[in-house]
């Protein structure tokens, strides 16, 4: 049975066009694929604290040694990670904000990032250890950054693929509701986006 793993990094619950385009695409998965089974993970609600150095210290201490505090310290890192490699198929919602993600997927990309675990150094470079996914971004912008004068401030898409891609999820699709406080655009750019849809 497949597993999908839907990501939510949006707090505006029923106003979020993330979470529409995300439940579009989980939806086409489901379709695809009868009897999947379905893993919500709200970024927003769940709160991965940010990564500091307990934390970063539990991570580079060896299982054996871990402390109490350490093993608490990793449980975040370790449920985030448990989570990912169960899933088969990852559905992420990306606002952009302020150029970027939301702090809450960054904080959550920082527990998963993790040396020896899901990526490690080789002689031949880093090798990612995250294999075998296929992961769909649900991206939504006030204004038009997958193509146009604006696209060199795109710091979402190409950096999500960038960081999942080292950790080994390189198999990524992105689909866009771009243009959201364009008035020309509005109307149409989550229809449009769920239209481009395509597993
Ligand atoms: C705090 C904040 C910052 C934002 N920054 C940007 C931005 O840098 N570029 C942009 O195109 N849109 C920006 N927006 C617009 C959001 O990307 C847009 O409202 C989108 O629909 C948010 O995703 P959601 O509907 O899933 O919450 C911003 C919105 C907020 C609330």
């Amino acid at each position: 049975m497949k597993k999908i793993l839907h990501l939510i990094s949006s707090f505006r619950d029923d106003a979020s066009y993330t979470i529409k385009l995300g439940h579009a695409i989980v939806d086409r998965l489901v379709e695809a694929n009868p009897g999947a089974v379905v893993e919500e993970l709200n970024l927003i609600t769940e709160n991965y604290p940010h990564l500091d150095a307990p934390h970063f210290q539990a991570f580079l201490t060896p299982t054996a040694e871990l402390t109490d505090l350490d093993k608490e310290a990793t449980s975040y890192s370790d449920k985030a990670i448990s989570q990912l490699m169960d899933a088969d198929f990852i559905v992420i919602g990306s606002p952009f904000y302020n150029f970027g993600i939301h702090s809450a997927l960054k904080a959550w990309i920082d527990h998963i990032a993790r040396a020896g675990v899901t990526f490690r150094y080789t002689a031949n470079g880093p090798e990612g250890l995250v294999k075998g996914k296929k992961v769909y971004i649900a991206l939504a912008s006030g204004g038009v950054y997958g193509d146009g004068p604006a696209q060199a401030y795109d710091f979402n898409g190409p950096y999500l693929k960038a960081v999942l891609g080292f950790l080994g999820m390189t198999d990524l699709q992105i689909f866009r509701a771009e243009g959201l406080k364009v008035p020309e655009l509005q109307e149409h750019s989550l229809e449009n986006a769920i239209e481009s849809i395509s597993l």
